[in-house]
């Protein structure tokens, strides 16, 4: 990707900021992958090796909720075997709403944490496959397939788990738009690709489909002498995108405009050596909700109104940091927003009209709206905080 961004600091090209790339002289290499097998490698060796539950992790990044969780999803969590529990390595959580039957894919899988507990909400009609690279988390994830579709009463397995790099999910027999929903926790910022997880990502995704995840994200380009520490990439540091980077990216690839969910710092302060290595850069876990619109959908600003018909949300719907939807309130929402809502599968959640001849006339809602899109995790309050996640679950 030959693409240029301005950054906080300085002109550089994208690529550098996805890959290890710039430890090359000239900067990038043609297709911005860089040395991407040698990263590939020691991950595995960091998730397949070194690390073996929650205990062996060097800092907290690799596990962080947000501080509420809606009950059905924490009885959900804590229906995971505790086996599964103490090895999750997230940094989020990555359920969003309206699950009911839906088809999902979770990148980076691990040993299934998340998986089982979207195969709980998903119910018995709905799948989840799961996809890693890393044999030892497989086998762990593929050990506890059996032992949760008892647990929730299903006649068979509604998981299952694919070995497979997430830049390729072609290799590992993923057909274009076949999943309503793909999640990821914790994962994209170690993919020395992440123009390729996205558009790949994006492939598989039917239209009107979205993509849910949580991940690492810095205030600025992280720099080479931490991008090539091999525990700092490990740990979910060193390869994390400068925020405003995704947005780009996500663009170029065709997703609408990141909807920033919730965020909450990454706190170093139980590694003093870490701390003294990144200086004064800032650490964020996101949680983004990025849709895949069909081509050629119209936007038009519009008037929405809840219905209360989402599982556990009937009071309210919390969409993104600066959308919560009220049940039966009549809301004006911008030209994207509006598209989102009426082409995904919330459709069936809202009624819309079209929007205020006043609100038509106002360019910040024909492009932007009134309260924008939030996408700046270090703006407005910060939500997530180091979970209490263990063998017991995570709430
Ligand atoms: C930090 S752990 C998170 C695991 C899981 N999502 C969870 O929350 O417990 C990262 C996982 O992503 C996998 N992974 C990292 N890079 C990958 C890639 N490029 N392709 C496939 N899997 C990858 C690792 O093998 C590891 O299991």
């Amino acid at each position: 990707m030959a693409l240029t961004l301005n950054n906080n600091t300085k002109d550089r090209p994208l690529c550098c900021t996805m890959s290890s790339c710039c430890s090359t002289k000239d900067g990038c290499s043609a297709n911005g992958q860089g040395n991407g097998d040698k990263i590939h490698d020691e991950v595995k060796e960091y998730y397949g090796k070194k690390v073996k539950t929650q205990k062996d992790l060097e800092t907290k990044a690799c596990l962080m909720m947000p501080s509420k969780i809606p009950s059905h999803v924490k009885q959900a969590l804590s229906a995971v075997h505790p086996e599964v529990a103490a090895r999750y390595y997230g940094c989020g959580l990555v359920v969003p709403e309206c699950l009911e039957g839906a088809h999902v894919l979770d990148l980076g899988s691990g040993t299934g944490h998340d998986c089982f507990a979207l195969a709980k909400l998903v119910g018995e009609k709905g799948h989840v496959t799961g996809i890693d690279m890393t044999d030892e988390q497989l086998d762990v994830a593929r050990e506890y397939v059996d032992y949760h579709r008892d647990k929730f009463g299903y006649s068979k397995p509604n998981t299952d788990f694919v070995k497979g790099y997430i830049e390729k999910l072609g290799e590992a027999g993923l057909e274009d738009s076949t999943f309503d929903i793909i999640v990821s926790n914790c994962v994209v910022n170690l993919s020395p690709d992440k123009a390729a997880v996205l558009r790949e990502g994006y492939r598989v995704l039917k239209p009107g489909g979205e993509l849910y995840f949580s991940d690492i994200y810095a205030d600025r380009d992280v720099p080479e002498h931490i991008r090539k520490d091999k525990v700092m990439w490990g740990e979910c540091l060193a390869g994390a995108l400068w925020w405003e980077d995704l947005v780009t990216l996500a663009k170029e690839v065709g997703f609408c405009t990141p909807r920033l969910v919730s965020a909450g710092l990454v706190n170093l302060d139980d590694n003093k050596p870490m701390k003294d290595l990144v200086g004064d850069i800032k650490f964020v876990s996101v949680t983004y909700r990025l849709f895949k619109l069909p081509q050629n959908t119209s936007k038009e600003p519009a008037q929405v109104v809840y219905n209360g018909s989402v599982t556990g949300h009937e009071t309210n719907l919390k969409f993104d940091a600066l959308h919560t939807f009220q049940e039966g309130d009549v809301v004006e929402v911008d030209a994207e927003l509006s598209a989102i809502l009426q082409e995904s599968r919330f459709a069936d959640d809202f009624t819309v009209r079209p929007a205020s001849k006043k609100s038509k006339a106002d360019p910040k809602l024909c492009c932007s709206g009134a309260k924008g899109v939030p996408t700046n995790p270090f703006e407005g309050p910060l939500d997530k905080e180091s979970s209490s996640c263990g063998p017991k679950g995570c709430c």
